[in-house]
């Protein structure tokens, strides 16, 4: 599936993307960590504005989770920041908003003002391998779910930053 073209924000200079998950400590994190490291690397940090947040409030305050981060850093990537929940001023803020996966994509809608519906997206639609539309919640499961999720992420962020390169 090709991914979404994301007209709106093209011809601006800054580019805001939001990663929402439900904890905020395992997925989004990832996201907004790897991302940010490949467009460090392909000389793009400067075009594009990067946060996640968590749809749950549980977390708000914690860094991501030490099976994550442990995950990522065998991957070789560091992942940063603190827990927060999402709100409805980041509709307005941020040009994406890319949920992990299905429940957190009907959860933003629902919260969302319908103006800035057309911004909210599933991360897995820059996916060009799997057909599973969601990014599998790691938190309760082993290790091989943490390494799946950075996997995965790896994959999406790379299209991501296509489309911000082009
Ligand atoms: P995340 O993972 O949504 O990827 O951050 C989870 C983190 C915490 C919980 C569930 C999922 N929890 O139930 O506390």
């Amino acid at each position: 599936m090709a991914p979404p073209r994301v007209v709106w924000y093209a011809g601006r200079a800054m580019k805001r993307i939001l990663f929402v998950c439900l904890g905020n400590i395992c997925r989004s994190p990832t996201a907004e960590g790897l991302l940010r490291a490949i467009v460090k690397r392909r000389g793009l940090d400067d075009r594009v504005e990067i946060d996640s947040a968590g749809t749950g409030a549980w977390h708000v305050g914690n860094p991501p989770d030490r099976r994550m981060q442990q995950a990522a850093k065998r991957h070789g990537y560091t992942l940063g920041g603190r827990a927060r929940q999402v709100t409805v001023e980041d509709f307005a803020r941020f040009d994406l908003v890319l949920a992990m996966d299905r429940d957190n994509h009907a959860d933003l809608l629902a919260m969302c003002p319908p103006e800035y519906a057309e911004r909210v997206r599933l991360f897995r639609s820059y996916d060009d391998e799997g057909a599973d539309p969601d990014t599998p919640d790691p938190y309760y499961g082993g290790e091989d779910g943490f390494d799946d999720v950075v996997r995965i992420v790896e994959r999406c962020a790379e299209r991501i930053a296509d489309e911000i390169e082009a």
